[in-house]
């Protein structure tokens, strides 16, 4: 297996750079090209369609008047299908970034052709039984390749788990959990998510049973509770904390804080924080009862195999309620568009011991940021990439398949993200 050497062309290659996704990371790159090792990046754009690629430059070129983006950044041609072509590219840069999903359909192979060609991977999964079978089935393999593969480093999971951290480290004295309610902003013109995401997330939660049967084999032992256990919520509830209804976040999230805390309890004994995650439902635009609704008839369509791949591929805005579309947002809906992610913790005050009565301190943070699917996940995508490339020194200290709480946890992330836009803040102790 070839590991990590810095001797390759490339610092970062975008896989999947012709995607919806794919075509803003590709500009976020080219915005922060300046971050990169020595204040340089060389970069580089990989897809199955040399075309389509060239059209991404072109059009990233004119958007940031950047016409030397046409001629100076190279395009590399690689098909999932192919491994031999996955294996060319792989060679070729220090970081992945993978935009091509659904993942479980089309992660894998970039997981191990990364691994087996010593580039590190970076991804935007949101896919829960993705994120848990690679950890599952590469980890230790990574390991011994000195690689790491870190999923889930857009807006689905990165706020939720940095802001965890970050609530952890404000909080004076011992965090023991934490509610975060997501609030999503729309403009006058409205928003909506590409069906790229629809897709993901339709086809993870028809496989949601999955996640029992996989979690038996990792054979984790139960982590350790302190303080007052989390409340359990329905699928529709009043929140006092702010004074709105809400619905459970439907996503990677507690999945992936969940395994950021047991990294950190068994890697580093910190106390673990328990967490409930939550979508806040009157500010996304009133509909999300009705989309729920119809997400579970597809879901219950799926599970009973009646809802074939090519129907739900072609009404996305019929099933999602115009949430989700083939077009995805305009550049003007993104720009109205904005969230806000909300931490209410409590623990023990500085001093106190967490193993005696009830938590008696409280802390609010929030971070805020532009439109979350398209502007805030390169973002987040971008900076990890280049915390990956700039301080290797504070990652884990091997190779893996890791959350970004456990990989970036020691970093700047943070600080990186607080200068991109995404920013965190304490709203009251
Ligand atoms: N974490 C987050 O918050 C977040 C935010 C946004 C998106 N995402 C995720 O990102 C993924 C992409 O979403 P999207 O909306 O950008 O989807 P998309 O527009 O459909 O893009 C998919 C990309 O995958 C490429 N692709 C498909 N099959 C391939 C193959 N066999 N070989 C190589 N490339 C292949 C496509 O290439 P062609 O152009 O050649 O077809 C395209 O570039 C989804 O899983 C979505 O859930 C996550």
């Amino acid at each position: 297996m070839a590991t990590v050497t810095s001797t390759r062309p490339y610092h970062i290659i975008i896989f999947g750079a012709s995607g919806f996704t794919g075509q803003f990371v590709v500009e976020e790159v080219a915005r922060s090209a300046f971050e990169g090792p020595s204040g340089s990046l060389k970069w580089a754009l990989a897809g199955r369609s040399r075309h389509r690629l060239e059209g991404v430059l072109n059009q990233a070129a004119e958007t940031l008047r950047k016409p030397e983006l046409r001629t100076e950044v190279e395009i590399i041609v690689a098909d999932v299908s192919q491994a031999d072509s996955l294996a060319i590219m792989c060679q070729q840069g220090l970081v992945v970034l993978n935009c091509v999903g659904p993942y479980r359909f089309y992660g894998e192979p970039v997981v191990k052709a990364c691994i087996e060609n010593g580039a590190h991977c970076v991804d935007i999964c949101g896919e829960p039984q993705f994120l848990e079978r690679m950890q599952l089935e590469y980890h230790s393999r990574a390991m011994d390749s000195g690689v790491y593969v870190i999923g889930s480093c857009g807006f689905d999971s990165i706020p939720a788990d940095m802001g965890i951290l970050y609530t952890k480290n404000q909080f004076k004295g011992t965090l023991t959990a934490v509610e975060s309610f997501l609030t999503i902003h729309t403009g006058p013109e409205g928003g909506c998510a590409h069906d790229g995401t629809w897709q993901s997330a339709i086809y993870g939660f028809a496989d949601s049973g999955s996640l029992r049967k996989l979690r038996k084999k990792f054979g984790h032992q139960p982590l350790p509770v302190v303080g007052a256990t989390v409340k359990k919520r329905g699928s529709l509830f009043f929140s006092k904390e702010i004074d709105q209804y809400a619905i459970p976040f439907m996503g990677s999230d507690p999945s992936v804080v969940r395994r950021s805390q047991r990294f950190l309890y068994e890697g580093h004994q910190e106390l673990p924080v328990r967490s409930n995650t939550t979508t806040h439902l009157y500010c996304l635009t009133g509909c999300l009862r009705a989309v729920t609704q119809r997400c579970y008839i597809v879901v219950l369509l799926m599970r009973r195999g009646l809802a074939r791949q090519e129907n739900n591929q072609l009404f996305p805005e019929f099933f999602s309620f115009g949430v989700f579309t083939k077009a995805g947002p305009s550049r003007k809906q993104m720009e109205g568009t904005s969230f806000s992610l909300t931490f209410f913790g409590e623990g023990y005050a500085e001093g106190l011991d967490p193993s005696q009565g009830r938590p008696n301190a409280r802390i609010c943070t929030q971070i805020h940021g532009a439109e979350p699917g398209y502007v805030a996940t390169p973002v987040a995508m971008v900076q990890a990439a280049i915390t990956v490339l700039n301080e290797p020194q504070f990652l884990p200290i091997k190779g893996g398949v890791y959350s970004p709480g456990a990989a970036f946890a020691r970093t700047t992330l943070i600080d990186r993200l607080n200068r991109h836009g995404l920013v965190f803040s304490v709203k009251r102790f």
